[in-house]
């Protein structure tokens, strides 16, 4: 494996970043987590262009150009030389010192690790997931903006833990105002009377890569959809509900809190989608040569 930091490329174990990152004594930094595709890097512009609007957010000033960075993908991916794999790109506010101030931190770090992806069981999609209402809350816009993707993933990390406690994959996260936000890693929608749902950004819900394709093949179908505010009682009285994230795709939630969902198997809207999802998936991204 050939791990990008800062223009060198390191092998697994010789790749470090120093104990003075602020990435790691503040979780001061913004991230991506991206898919390839046989080749397709899906919607790599975007997601380039949503971790400098991160950055942006931050005040963190990524030291080269959108391009470039869009070259460092690629040449990461081509160096790995597997056609399959799951992308994280990082930048961290660099090394500084153990005062909070960023002003000591002089050069943002950037590193690309392309790794296999732990893919869910083909079961799971066919069947559909259960999943539980976690206790810990995201934050909602008023805040902290969701939009931001950043490295401090602790509520994410702490409502994971009460699912795998629930022994389920993924859990609800609701806002402080007990509004649905999104899941630990995924985007959550809901079908109902024929429309899908899906929260506001400004309830807590990241501007999902994933969640815009789908609205986008949604429109392309015909199927109406919107941005609303959610409860767990618009959850449980859904018709159908699927979580979206790029390492989930389109995963069907057949059961929520114990409430089945509609007949308790995947809506046929959602596999609708999930199919036309899989085709856009080798198509719509930068394609790197081997
Ligand atoms: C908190 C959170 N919500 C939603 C998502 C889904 O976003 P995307 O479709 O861009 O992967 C992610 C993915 O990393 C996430 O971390």
């Amino acid at each position: 494996m050939q791990i990008y930091i800062d223009g060198t490329y390191y092998e697994r174990d010789q790749a470090k970043i120093s104990v003075f990152d602020h990435g790691l004594l503040y979780g001061d930094g913004v991230f991506e987590g991206i898919r390839v595709y046989d080749g397709c890097v899906f919607r790599l512009p975007r997601h380039i262009e949503r971790l400098y609007e991160s950055a942006k957010a931050i005040a963190l000033e990524i030291p080269i150009p959108q391009d470039q960075m869009i070259d460092v993908v690629v040449d990461t991916v081509r160096r790995n030389a597997r056609p399959s794999v799951y992308i994280r790109l990082i930048v961290t506010r660099g090394v500084g010192d153990l005062g909070l101030d960023p002003a000591n931190c002089k050069r943002a770090s950037i590193i690309c690790i392309a790794d296999d992806l732990k893919v869910y069981p083909e079961d799971y999609y066919r069947k559909g997931i259960k999943v539980v209402t976690a206790s810990t809350r995201q934050i909602g816009g008023a805040v902290f903006d969701a939009r931001i993707k950043s490295l401090n993933y602790l509520k994410n990390v702490l409502a994971k833990i009460e699912a795998r406690r629930a022994g389920t994959l993924e859990a609800v996260m609701l806002n402080d105002q007990g509004f649905v936000a999104e899941c630990t890693a995924d985007n959550i929608f809901i079908a109902r009377r024929g429309t899908l749902l899906t929260p506001p950004l400004w309830d807590g819900a990241l501007d999902g890569i994933t969640r815009d394709g789908i609205l986008e093949i949604a429109g392309r179908i015909g199927i109406p959809a919107r941005e609303e505010r959610l409860t767990r009682f618009d959850l449980f009285n859904a018709d159908e509900c699927f979580l979206t994230g790029t390492g989930a795709e389109l995963i069907p939630v057949v059961d929520v809190d114990d409430r089945r969902i509609g007949n308790g198997t995947p809506g046929e809207m959602s596999l609708r989608i999930l199919e036309a999802f899989r085709k856009l998936i080798t198509e719509d991204g930068v394609h790197v040569s081997f």
